[in-house]
């Protein structure tokens, strides 16, 4: 043999083994730990693609828990029972996933969610029941009565289905039924591709709902003590510690996953938000829960990992003390508003005269703050824009009522 062609050889050999290393480098991590067949189809050749397409989504899937158990792009991107699938680059993809592709391998996680306020619930608050199947219904009922069976919400109706999608729904789709018979979405919380349980228990995430005026549990949180506390020591925290051996050594402070959900020191993690609490808050009336004394309990039984018992009933006493006041406050407005009624000064539909909104504000924005303010360490919120707001806006309404009555003996 020449020696050209020993040299060519040689040559083209060194030149495969060399590619061969650079296509094996360029393959995720998680084909290179376990370089079995199916893996290698599977999430191999979507990211052959998708490192071109879609780099972020390859690179937050490889740093995720997902890629180093060895869960592939295809184990949560086929189709599960029901859902509409697509060919796609020769692998067969839905076109749409949903709790249920999450279901299959997080069962616990997805029944406690649908037992929660985040379920049915969440979507029947602007929709109403109508998009729930009965056997859906029926469910959800056993754990909220009447929070399913009632009709789409008037505000939506009125304001119109443009703005609903980028509006309520953006928020409320966190329990949308979805076309394959499952309810509601995990990556409200979880991301789809990172699967972090450190992203899960920032306030923020739970802040992209949980804010605003009517509902301004992040803002009470950041101007509590325990929320300057976390924005001060967060660096030092084990944001993601495993969930089953959570420890105030981990995050001594607590966020909003801490009290509503986690484990804490040997507790249970919950994914259903409605276990621990004892009041319906976000109601114009608020009422104990049936479940008040558990609820209670089970939220207690949280700040106690970190405090006395002596100041957390004092803590509860003076909470409960703000609901009773609030709820005499909102319901001598309403009694005003159902008089007004009863004389036929005003309309009984809703949101057609400038006093309906303030009737609506009275306790939708400042009763609310008010109580969310007292339960959760915001005195700013219990004060200046609760109780101020309250005092205000009934002197104002009360005026409103006599001018109408004057206005009427007038006629
Ligand atoms: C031969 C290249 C190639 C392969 C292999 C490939 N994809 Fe894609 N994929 C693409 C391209 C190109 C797009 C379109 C990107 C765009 O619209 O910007 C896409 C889009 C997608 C979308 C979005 C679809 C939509 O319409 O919303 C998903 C989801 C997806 N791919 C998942 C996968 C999964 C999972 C695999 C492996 C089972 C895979 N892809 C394999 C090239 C590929
Ligand atoms: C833990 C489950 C899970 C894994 C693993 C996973 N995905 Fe996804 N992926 C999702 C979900 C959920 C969505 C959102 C789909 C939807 O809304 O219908 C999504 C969306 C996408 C999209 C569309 C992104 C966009 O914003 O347009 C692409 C592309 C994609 N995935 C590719 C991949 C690739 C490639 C892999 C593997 C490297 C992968 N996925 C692994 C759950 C997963
Ligand atoms: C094919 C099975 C499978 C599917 C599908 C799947 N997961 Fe997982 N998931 C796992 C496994 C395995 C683990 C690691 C479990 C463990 O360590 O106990 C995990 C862990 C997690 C964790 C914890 C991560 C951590 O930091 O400890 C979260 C959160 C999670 N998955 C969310 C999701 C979501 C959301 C979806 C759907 C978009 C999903 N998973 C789909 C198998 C799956
Ligand atoms: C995508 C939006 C969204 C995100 C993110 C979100 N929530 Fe919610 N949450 C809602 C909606 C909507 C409701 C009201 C459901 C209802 O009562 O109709 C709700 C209700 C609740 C309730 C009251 C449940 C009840 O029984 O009244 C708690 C507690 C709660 N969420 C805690 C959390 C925590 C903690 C997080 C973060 C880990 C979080 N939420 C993240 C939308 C969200
Ligand atoms: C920024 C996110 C967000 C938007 C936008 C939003 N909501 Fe909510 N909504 C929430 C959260 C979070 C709660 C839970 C409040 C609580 O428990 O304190 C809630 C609670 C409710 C409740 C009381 C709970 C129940 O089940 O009766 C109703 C009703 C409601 N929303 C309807 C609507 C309607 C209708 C719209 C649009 C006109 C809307 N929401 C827009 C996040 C949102
Ligand atoms: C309201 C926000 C929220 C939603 C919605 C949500 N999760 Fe979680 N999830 C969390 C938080 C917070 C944690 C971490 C709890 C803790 O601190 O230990 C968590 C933890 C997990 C874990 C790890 C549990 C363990 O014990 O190791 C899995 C798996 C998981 N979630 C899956 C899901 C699935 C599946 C869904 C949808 C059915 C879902 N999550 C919906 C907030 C959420
Ligand atoms: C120190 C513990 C603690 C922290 C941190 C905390 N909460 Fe709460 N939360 C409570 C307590 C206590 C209640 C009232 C419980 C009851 O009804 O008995 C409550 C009530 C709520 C409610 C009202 C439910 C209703 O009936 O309307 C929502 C929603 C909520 N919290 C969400 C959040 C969010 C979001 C965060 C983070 C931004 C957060 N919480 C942080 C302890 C906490
Ligand atoms: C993971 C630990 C942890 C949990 C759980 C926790 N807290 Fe705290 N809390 C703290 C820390 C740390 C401080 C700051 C204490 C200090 O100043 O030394 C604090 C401060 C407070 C304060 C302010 C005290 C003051 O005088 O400034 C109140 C009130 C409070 N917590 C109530 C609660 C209630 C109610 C719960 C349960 C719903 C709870 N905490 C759950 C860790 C926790």
């Amino acid at each position: 043999m020449e020696f050209k062609s020993v040299f060519i050889a040689v040559f083209i050999g060194t030149a495969l083994i060399v590619a061969a290393f650079l296509i094996n480098g360029q393959r995720p991590g998680v084909d290179l730990a376990h370089p079995t067949a199916s893996l290698i189809r599977a999430t191999g050749k979507c990211a052959e693609c998708h490192r071109q397409e879609t780099a972020a989504v390859v690179h937050q899937y490889e740093t995720s828990v997902h890629a180093n158990r060895g869960v592939t792009c295809l184990d949560c991107h086929q189709p599960s029972d029901g859902q509409v699938s697509m060919d796609h680059r020769g692998f067969t993809i839905a076109l749409a996933l949903t709790a249920k592709n999450c279901a299959q391998c997080h069962t616990t996680e997805y029944d406690q969610f649908q037992r929660s306020r985040h379920g049915a619930a969440a979507w029947a608050a602007v929709a109403g029941a109508e998009d729930f199947t009965e056997d859906q219904i029926e469910f959800a009922e056993r754990f909220h009565p009447g929070a399913i069976r009632r009709p789409a919400n008037a505000l939506a109706q009125l304001e119109g289905d443009g703005v609903l999608t980028l509006g309520c729904t953006a928020c409320h789709e966190i329990g949308k039924p979805n076309l394959d018979g499952s309810i509601g979405s995990c990556t409200q919380c979880h991301s789809r591709h990172s699967a972090s349980i450190a992203l899960a228990r920032e306030p923020q995430t739970c802040g992209q709902c949980h804010m605003g005026p009517d509902h301004s549990q992040l803002e009470i949180y950041t101007e509590s003590k325990h929320g300057v506390l976390f924005n001060a020591q967060r660096a030092s925290m084990n944001m993601a510690a495993d969930p089953k051996t959570l420890s105030v050594s981990d995050m001594p402070v607590p966020t909003c996953s801490t009290c509503h959900m986690s484990g804490l020191d040997g507790l249970k993690v919950t994914h259903d938000t409605t276990e621990r609490l004892s009041y319906w808050l976000f109601a114009s009336t608020s009422d104990k829960r049936p479940t008040y004394e558990q609820g209670q309990a089970a939220m207690k039984e949280v700040c106690l990992k970190c405090h006395a018992s002596t100041q957390i009933d004092t803590f509860y006493r003076e909470a409960e003390e703000v609901v009773v006041a609030t709820n005499a406050k909102v319901e001598a407005v309403s009694e005003i508003m159902a008089s007004l009624r009863d004389e036929g000064l005003i309309s009984p539909e809703p949101f057609d005269e400038p006093i309906d909104f303030i009737e609506f504000d009275y306790w939708h924005y400042y009763g609310r703050t008010a109580k969310h303010g007292a339960f959760m360490g915001g005195a700013d919120f219990v004060q200046w824009h609760g109780n101020y707001e309250l005092l205000a806006k009934r002197i104002e309404l009360e005026e409103l009522a006599e001018a109408l009555r004057r206005e009427h003996a007038n006629d």
